[in-house]
């Protein structure tokens, strides 16, 4: 399958680096120049083990490339994976200008019909005002499906994270979209969890909640731990060791 993916960042350029191991004809696209110049001269702008062979692999066999002009890329290709930042706003909401950004480029390519895979992390609820905004621009929709992909990788370990997922989460109304989408990761084992748009954005907002909640209540024991002189790796071992609750996640510190 032939995949522009947008945004070459930790996301994107890990997706990228895999989805063109696993055989697919990648295009990896950002909108920064020098991310792509250095990219082109095989200088990978984040330390993850296994990327660096991986982007140098597939590029010396044609299968991954590099570009800065968005939306020619978006032009030549039916299926677009969005993974552009989406960074929290002053008033602690996500900030979906970028996203905003790309689907204005996309708006002016739709020719013929695109399915749009959501990778970025979006509020619940933004597929549906993506769809919206796209129809408000006169995009008829016909010309597109929209998917939502979240991912669940970890600095650190993107690579084997991205080959070994729990599970890949594909929401979409679209049958037809949600299998091209599935496809994409042939020769990945994982569950798949087939839902709608929205179920799927929710799915990666509650995991990240509930991770968080999990740190923030260990923190919070280490501090009881703390009153009473007990150790809390001790007691987080042996909380953790309950299959209800799970031993990861459950470390205190100060993240
Ligand atoms: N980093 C992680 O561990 C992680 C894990 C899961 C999900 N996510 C989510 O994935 C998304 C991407 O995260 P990331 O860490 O890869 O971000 P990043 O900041 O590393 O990369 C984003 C890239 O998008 C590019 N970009 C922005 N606007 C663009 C546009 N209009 N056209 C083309 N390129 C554009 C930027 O130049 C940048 O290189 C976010 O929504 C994030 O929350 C991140």
């Amino acid at each position: 399958m032939r995949i522009c993916i947008i945004g070459a960042g930790y996301v994107g350029l890990t997706t990228a680096a895999v989805l063109s191991d696993l055989g697919h004809k990648v295009k990896c696209v950002d909108r920064d120049e020098t991310k792509i110049n250095a990219l082109e001269q095989g200088v990978i702008p984040i330390y993850e083990p296994g990327l660096s062979e991986l982007v140098v692999r597939n590029r010396k066999e044609g299968r991954l490339t590099f570009s800065s002009d968005v939306a020619a890329s978006m032009d030549e290709h039916e299926l677009i994976m969005i993974a552009v930042g989406t960074p929290s706003a002053a008033d602690g909401s996500a900030d979906l200008v970028y996203v905003r950004s790309v689907l204005l480029a996309l708006s002016t390519v739709l020719h013929t019909h695109k399915v749009i895979i959501m990778k970025s992390t979006v509020p619940p609820g933004t597929g549906v005002w993506a769809e919206e905004f796209l129809l408000g621009l006169g995009v008829p929709g016909t010309l597109f499906d929209i998917v939502s992909n979240p991912e669940f990788l970890r600095e650190g370990t993107a690579i084997h994270d991205t080959l070994n997922p729990d599970r890949i989460v594909i929401g979409s109304r679209s049958v037809d979209a949600a299998e091209k989408v599935r496809a994409i990761y042939n020769g990945i084992e994982a569950e798949t969890v087939w839902t709608g748009q929205t179920e799927a954005e929710l799915i990666k907002y509650g995991s990240n909640a509930f991770l968080a909640t999990k740190l923030s209540f260990v923190n919070e024991l280490a501090r009881v731990c703390d009153v009473f002189g007990a150790d809390i790796m001790q007691v987080a071992e042996g909380i953790g060791k309950d299959t209800r609750i799970g031993g990861k996640f459950l470390q205190a510190g100060i993240g």
